[in-house]
């Protein structure tokens, strides 16, 4: 058997994980593996080559991803799905192993349906996706974020100033919650629940109330004022029509400013909590994950995607994982609601 396998999307610490476990799973049982180059740009270019043992060695603690990636849409094209048919056929290969988030993985659904043997990785580091209970990439950017957190403590506070953290997440709030939770922050705002400035600048006066002269409030980049927008940076939208966010940080800092009268500085962690070397978690779901794509890419089961369940890996139907974003219910954040009330 020949698989391809691909990295489409924002890229995240684990990638590598996953192909070097592919390679390796696959070498184990005699198959061949291709790899194709910035995500479905690869397959629809021909730009691929051979994947051996060689060219796995030593990636495992790299962060970002060997293969490169893009967020090409093979749908945007008219002859994207031949193209990628063709891209197959070119190197013999029984199906595709694709790593992705949403929009590879919604491709790679729809790719599937069209009669393209495809099996889906989850990652991203939001968090976000569906028919999975986390992935990879995500524990390591917490623990990016909530480093993060613990340097801006000490500085708040001898300065006696709020400061702002912006991490990522433009649909749901995993990494804002987790690294606020993780980090002791005072007030942590998600997109699934938009703020309201008064309770916020409220909370603020009652924590400087007890006398203490700091505070930390984490904001994810989706989060919005209740009736208010996302903040997005100009520049478009790309081929999943995605704008870029980014901003929410600074329009609070003013707010939260102006009427508390306490100094306000936001800090945005950006794309330092994407990349990096993973956590010894990533490593190990990621090379889980990689393991079971190759194991049902051997046995055919096309359109499945490897998933956590519990602890336990599991296939479920990509059709499943692409259905809905598994975003922060109130069970999620009754914890922090809890700390902070
Ligand atoms: O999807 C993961 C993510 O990190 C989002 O949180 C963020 O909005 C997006 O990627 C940013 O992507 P890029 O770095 O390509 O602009």
């Amino acid at each position: 058997m020949r698989v391809g396998v691909l990295t489409g999307g924002g890229d995240c610490p684990g990638l590598n994980g996953v192909i070097r476990a592919v390679v390796r799973r696959a070498v184990s049982y005699g198959d061949g593996v291709i790899g194709f180059r910035d995500g479905w740009r690869g397959p629809i270019e021909n730009d691929a080559h051979p994947l051996t043992l060689d060219d796995v060695r030593g990636i495992l603690p790299r962060g970002g991803t060997i293969l490169g990636s893009s967020r090409t849409n093979p749908f945007k094209r008219d002859d994207g799905v031949e193209r990628i048919r063709s891209g197959l056929a070119a190197h013999s290969l029984d199906g595709l192993i694709a790593i992705g988030g949403e929009d590879t993985l919604g491709a790679a659904a729809k790719l599937n349906e069209a009669g393209v043997n495809v099996i889906g990785v989850p990652k991203t580091i939001d968090n976000d996706l569906g028919g999975t209970d986390m992935t990879f990439g995500f524990d390591t950017a917490v623990q990016t974020a909530t480093e993060a957190i613990d340097r801006l403590h000490t500085t708040a506070e001898s300065h006696k100033r709020i400061l702002i953290l912006e991490v990522m997440g433009r649909h749901a709030g995993w990494i804002a919650l987790y690294s606020g939770i993780a980090g002791g922050a005072d007030v942590i705002l998600v997109p699934e629940r938009p703020f309201d400035l008064d309770d916020i600048c409220a909370r603020l006066e009652r924590r400087f109330a007890l006398g203490r002269h700091f505070a930390i409030v984490v904001v994810a980049e989706g989060a919005k004022p209740k009736g208010g927008d996302v903040a997005a940076l100009g520049g478009g939208v790309d081929e999943f029509g995605h704008a870029r966010l980014g901003g929410v940080g600074q329009r609070l800092e003013s707010e939260i400013q102006a009427r508390t009268g306490y100094e306000t500085r936001t800090t945005v962690l950006g794309h330092i909590q994407r990349g990096g070397t993973p956590t010894a978690f990533d490593r190990v779901l990621a090379t889980r994950l990689g393991v079971a794509a190759m194991e049902a890419a051997h046995e055919g089961r096309w359109g499945m995607m490897s998933s956590l369940r519990a602890t336990r890996i599991e296939m479920v139907p990509l059709s499943e994982a692409v259905a809905g974003l598994r975003t922060l219910s109130d069970e999620d954040l009754h914890v922090a609601d809890s700390l902070l009330a």
